[in-house]
């Protein structure tokens, strides 16, 4: 039997398709709500936000943090953590808890085969980019 750290490629398949089951205007603005509500600093890190643009970025963003996951290569994600490193925007490692769990709800409330083995794909399919960019903030 596989290690539970190793990851399959099917695993990475069930949350990329889990993400195309939900990607929609709808569901971006859920997460976005949600990530907002989780604490003030992270609110007020995207007082002057356009969501329009946003939503599109974290669409790419997510499909970087899943390819990421298949070949851990730094280049993917070096820009994207450069960004939000403690010299840029200044997310603390801990702000990526709230971002994980606001995901993981609004996938449970949007995709309809939600359940205990896509949570699963989607913990291992997010979690070595989070840590990377969390290890990134050099604070
Ligand atoms: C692994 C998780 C994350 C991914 C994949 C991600 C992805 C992105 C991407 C692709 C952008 C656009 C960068 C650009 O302008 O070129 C962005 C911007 C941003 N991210 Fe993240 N992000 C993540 C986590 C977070 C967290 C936890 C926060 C919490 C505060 C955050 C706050 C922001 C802010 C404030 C912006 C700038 C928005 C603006 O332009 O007004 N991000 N993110």
């Amino acid at each position: 039997m596989a290690s539970p750290d190793v990851l399959s490629a099917e695993t990475i398949q069930l949350a990329e398709e889990s993400l195309r089951r939900c990607a929609s205007e709808q569901f971006f603005q859920a997460f976005y709500k949600r990530l907002l509500q989780s604490d003030a600093a992270t609110r007020a890190k995207f007082a002057h936000t356009d969501f329009d643009r946003q939503n599109k970025l974290l669409q790419h963003g997510l499909g970087l943090l899943f390819t990421f996951a298949k070949r851990r290569n730094p280049v993917l994600l070096e820009r994207i953590a450069a960004r939000h490193n403690k010299q840029d925007l200044d997310v603390a490692p801990a702000q990526y808890a709230h971002f994980e769990e606001s995901l993981l709800r609004t996938v449970r409330e949007f995709d309809p085969e939600w359940g205990p083995a896509l949570e699963d794909a989607w913990h291992r399919a997010i979690a070595p980019g989070i840590a990377f960019m969390a290890a990134q903030h050099g604070g």
